[in-house]
């Protein structure tokens, strides 16, 4: 957790004055449900307990002056400036007032300092924390508290789409502003209905897996994925315009065979791996109604299998990962977010926790002679005011 004295000293020393508040929102885990958030699935996300934070006032004009403190960075920008910072930290930031602006918001100047703690390119969503952060601290300061959580959650997803150029889903935003301490929460991304889910897994726990190499989802084969669930459902559209489908969860198993001969082979594994990933998620909610982990591992193993195979999002380093955990028994182990690097998620048995991560760590090492880094999951709050 971020130190708020941090936060408060840095912005009194760069802003002479106490900042009026500090706002925190958290990266996400996700148990199971990947690359089903734009395909209109289920996804099974938790907020964790690293954030990212800021220290926040009004300064009277029209200029935003935000200072980063882990990147040592600074910048400055007219909220009323059309084409805003260029790729950095600070473009999150200019694209949440402008989306929240577009929102009737009366966004104003202000000076801000922010820090965190949530690994950058571990597909641990740091940027929808930034987003988060700072859509519920501007909701705060300016709004009339009219928007919902949901609505605040968007406000970071179109940021991600008009200001970065990632066709991302809803999942990261949404768990950073909905978490709860020791629940997890099951979304359906269609209707943007949820429910929580106490995450208590007696005898189990989970722990991420940094493989260390960069996920970056910008400029990434991410938004190809998308277009190519899009492609197929318009193929099956096509075939059936009563369907009216307007993403994969609107179709079924028998829809994808019809247009096998109408679609590539390569838009044919991935639609196959989607509509899996649906089934999997709604598999492992009653296998946890059961208590039943052994089952969600096994869901795990197989949503891993998927991502790698057809999906083809894993990488060499998160297959030895994977490999390493079903080697010495691991319950469930899978790359999780959108791959490309980042983290493995395991569910381990108590017993076997502490050998099974000094064994994956050592074996990581000699092999790719670099560290991964050990992340115990541990579940927290959403974006908040911090005291
Ligand atoms: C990234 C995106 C999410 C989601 C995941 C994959 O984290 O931001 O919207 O698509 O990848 O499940």
């Amino acid at each position: 957790m971020i130190d708020t004295q941090v936060l408060r000293s840095s912005f009194l020393s760069r802003y002479g004055a106490m900042p009026s508040a500090c706002f925190a929102a958290p990266g996400r885990i996700n148990l199971i449900g990947e690359h089903t958030d734009y395909n209109g699935g289920f996804v099974f996300p938790g907020a964790i307990e690293q954030c990212i934070a800021c220290a926040i006032s009004p300064n009277g004009t029209q200029m935003v002056r935000a200072y980063s403190i882990d990147l040592d960075d600074y910048c400055e920008f007219d909220i009323n400036d059309q084409q805003g910072p260029k790729h950095t930290h600070f473009r999150y930031l200019y694209g949440v007032v402008r989306e929240l602006m577009l929102l009737g918001v009366a966004v104003k100047g202000f000076d801000t300092t922010f820090a965190g703690d949530v690994p950058l390119g571990a597909g641990m969503s740091s940027s929808a924390a930034l987003e988060s952060c700072f859509a519920f601290a501007l909701n705060k300061m300016y709004g009339t508290d009219t928007l919902s959580k949901m609505e605040l959650a968007k406000v970071g997803q179109r940021t991600e789409h008009n200001y970065i150029g990632v066709k991302c889903g809803i999942m990261d935003q949404f768990a950073s502003m909905h978490g709860r301490k020791g629940e997890l929460m099951r979304l359906d991304c269609r209707s943007g209905e949820f429910e929580y889910f106490p995450w208590h897994p007696e005898g189990y726990r989970l722990v991420l897996i940094n493989s260390c190499v960069k996920h970056e989802l910008v400029g990434s084969p991410y938004n190809d994925r998308r277009m190519s669930c899009e492609r197929v459902v318009a193929a099956i559209n096509r075939l059936h315009p009563e369907l009216k489908a307007e993403t994969l969860r609107d179709v079924d198993w028998s829809h994808l065979k019809e247009v096998q001969s109408e679609v590539s082979e390569e838009d044919m594994r991935r639609a196959t791996f989607v509509l899996g990933e649906k089934d999997r998620v709604l598999a492992v909610c009653d296998a946890l109604q059961k208590g039943d982990y052994e089952r969600v591992g096994e869901m795990m193993y197989l949503t891993h299998q998927g991502l790698s195979a057809d999906y083809e999002v894993s990488c060499e380093e998160l297959d030895f990962l994977n490999d390493i955990a079903r080697q010495y028994g691991v319950t469930g182990s899978r790359i999780m977010g959108g791959g490309f690097g980042g983290c493995t998620i395991n569910l381990v048995r108590n017993d076997l926790y502490d050998t099974f991560v000094a064994t994956a760590v050592e074996r990581f090492a000699e092999r790719y002679a670099k560290q991964p880094i050990v992340i115990p999951v541990v579940i927290g709050d959403g974006a908040r005011q911090l005291e």
